[in-house]
């Protein structure tokens, strides 16, 4: 019997209305579009705006299209993945209450903490039900509410993250189509320049807390970066060449929409031209999560069946990864 595969059978994504441009930035704190988009490639993000709405509302938009799309009912989802770092609520999982808002009556989920390289951390996990023949439909959802984390006081931080979520749908492929290799790193020893250190079980929130603004997103930026431009590069670099992948046969680079600087870093040591890279950093910003589905799904249209792509990510905590995948279907 031939090996299954896991093939992505389609893509959507959903980003709220409100646009926050530079400009309205340069009111709120001490910055400047030029400095933002020279040092991050960010011209706007959106943000959703709206009482009581969490990380759900928008993966509702982004899976009911999704569903609509790929001509299925949710009843048939078996299994539900939601990466998010901005869960709806600590508990019940965003994956239950997604769940409930669709109608998949019939499945199974769970969210799955990767920061920033959630997406591709959820791609493998569900790809593995799907290999291992347990189940048909996987729904992978990454998505993220930043704003919901983020001191719009603290310019370093403020300026780079954006709301948005997308998702993916798996199912088995016999044609060898779908993801063919993974590499996936952790190294805990980045928590302390990336994270956030309240709200969990070290520091639940006290008046404290919140005097200390500890249930914000904290970045030392600058280390960061070196972690991410040597990290990212280096797992799509590794991915590559375990496949004997040269630049011609890779058709498109996923990368993380962390940094342009950190997408152009990622793309020269694989030897690949930006027209091959997907970037959207320009319009979203940095959504965690959902950078990476958001790529996939505006760019759908042009992707052809057996199209070798790169998916590259890097986040915090830290966390990074690639994913060799063969695209498995025209959309046209
Ligand atoms: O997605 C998860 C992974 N995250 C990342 O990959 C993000 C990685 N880090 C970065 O992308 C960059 O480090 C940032 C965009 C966050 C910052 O860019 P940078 O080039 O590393 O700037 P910096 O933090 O070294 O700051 C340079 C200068 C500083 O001023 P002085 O000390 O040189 O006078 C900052 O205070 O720029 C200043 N600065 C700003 N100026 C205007 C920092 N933020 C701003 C700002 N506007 N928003």
């Amino acid at each position: 019997m031939s090996k299954i595969h896991a093939a992505i059978t389609a893509v959507n994504g959903y980003v709220p209305d409100y646009v926050l441009t530079n400009a309205e930035l340069e009111t709120m704190v001490d910055t400047s579009d030029e400095w933002i988009t020279s040092r991050t490639g960010i011209k706007e993000r959106r943000i959703l705006k709206g009482e009581g709405l969490g990380t759900s509302d928008m993966a509702v938009h982004a899976v009911n299209g999704l569903l609509k799309k790929r001509g299925i009912d949710a009843k048939e989802i078996e299994l539900i993945i939601f990466c998010t770092t901005t869960p709806d609520f600590t508990f019940p999982a965003t994956a239950n209450v997604l769940a409930d808002k669709i109608g998949a009556i019939n499945a199974w989920g769970y969210d799955l903490q990767a920061a920033c390289s959630g997406f591709l951390f959820g791609l493998v996990t569900g790809a593995s039900f799907v290999e291992s023949g347990r189940h048909k439909k996987v729904l992978v959802v990454g998505g993220d509410k930043m704003s919901s984390i983020i001191n719009y006081e603290d310019r370093t931080t403020c300026i780079i993250f954006g709301d948005g979520c997308g998702c993916a749908l798996l199912e088995p492929n016999e044609e060898g189509l779908g993801v063919q290799d993974s590499i996936l790193r952790t190294d805990g020893a980045g928590r302390n320049f990336l994270g956030m250190k309240g709200g969990g079980s070290v520091q639940p929130a006290t008046h404290e807390s919140i005097d200390a603004k500890l249930h914000y997103a904290h970045q030392e930026g600058p280390t960061v970066f070196k972690f991410a431009v040597t990290n990212m590069a280096d797992v799509a670099a590794e991915i590559m060449e375990r496949n004997n992948l040269t630049p011609n046969d890779v058709a498109w680079l996923v990368p993380h929409q962390a940094n342009k600087r950190i997408i152009d870093a990622t793309a020269n040591r694989m030897g690949v031209t930006l027209d091959k890279v997907m970037i959207n950093i320009e319009r979203y910003g940095n959504t965690t999560n959902g950078t990476i589905p958001l790529c996939l799904w505006e760019w759908e249209s042009r992707l052809k069946k057996g199209d070798n792509i790169v998916l590259a990510a890097f986040g915090g905590g830290f966390t990074w990864g690639s994913i060799y995948l063969k695209w498995a279907y025209d959309s046209n």
